[in-house]
């Protein structure tokens, strides 16, 4: 299986499409499965956008108590180094991930399609200046919500909260990737949330052939040419 799936590789015109399964290795709780982030926290208050706009200081406290020492100390693992490997060897042309905590741009990925934003990044809601997490650590010791040091106004974070559309572009260029690769491999992700999840179908449809990379059953398993079930960061080396 992994030998014909190698061989596809190397033939090129391959795309990674990843969730959160390939940074759990890396320490980062997933959002569904065992230990996921949603069974503890309930996302229509942690991730949605009418929530944060009710009670900001909610979001803020779970970034602080749970994010940030992630964010802080990134350690991409051997999936997100196998990626980045690929991509140096020419053997693949982009990463379109869901994930928000940067590890495929730490690990060396240069072409990285962001599709849910990043939690590396924010910006003031009155003023629009940005920020990196680096600038808002010693804020955060201070406030809850953290706010602007131009204007006072409050920060958020550039991820794609609930009930927000996807950043201007993201999705149509992951489409467009998509749909002329040769090969998509779908790594550690649950294929539940749209319109992202709507990525793997578009790209065979379009005549590519898709590798699922995942430690349980999804619901893309049926429409795959190989499904690998185990943890990515063990999977993944064995393509290179
Ligand atoms: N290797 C491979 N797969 C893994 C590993 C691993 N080490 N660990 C977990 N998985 C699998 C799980 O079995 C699960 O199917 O990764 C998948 C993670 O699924 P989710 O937690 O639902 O994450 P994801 O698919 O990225 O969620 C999509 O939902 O809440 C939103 O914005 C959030 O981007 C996220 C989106």
């Amino acid at each position: 299986m992994i030998a014909s799936l190698k061989e596809a590789v190397n033939f090129g015109g391959v795309v990674a499409f990843t969730g959160a399964g390939v940074s759990a290795e890396s320490g980062i709780p997933t959002y569904r499965g065992t230990g996921g982030f949603w069974t503890k926290y309930d996302p229509d208050k942690y991730a949605s956008i009418d929530y944060f706009e009710q009670d900001p200081s909610y979001y803020w406290r779970f970034f602080r108590d749970t994010r940030l020492d992630l964010l802080r100390h990134p350690k991409p693992n051997p999936a997100h180094l196998a990626l980045a490997e690929l991509e140096t060897r020419g053997k693949l042309q982009a990463v379109i991930t869901q994930n928000i905590d940067g590890l495929h741009q730490e690990a060396g990925s240069r072409k990285v399609i962001e599709l849910h934003g990043s939690s590396r990044k924010f910006h003031c809601l009155e003023c629009c200046r940005s920020y990196l997490l680096e600038e808002i650590e010693a804020e955060l010791e201070k406030h809850l919500p953290p706010l602007c040091a131009d204007c006072n106004g409050i920060l958020r974070p550039d991820i794609v909260f609930f009930g927000e559309m996807l950043p201007p572009g993201a999705i149509e260029e992951a489409m467009d990737l998509a749909s002329r690769a040769s090969l998509l491999l779908v790594i550690g992700s649950s294929l539940v949330v749209y319109p992202a999840a709507q990525i793997p179908m578009a790209a065979k449809s379009c005549g590519a052939r898709l590798a699922i990379i995942n430690d349980e059953p999804t619901p893309a398993d049926g429409l795959s040419d190989w499904v690998l079930m185990g943890k990515a960061g063990e999977i993944l080396p064995q393509l290179l």
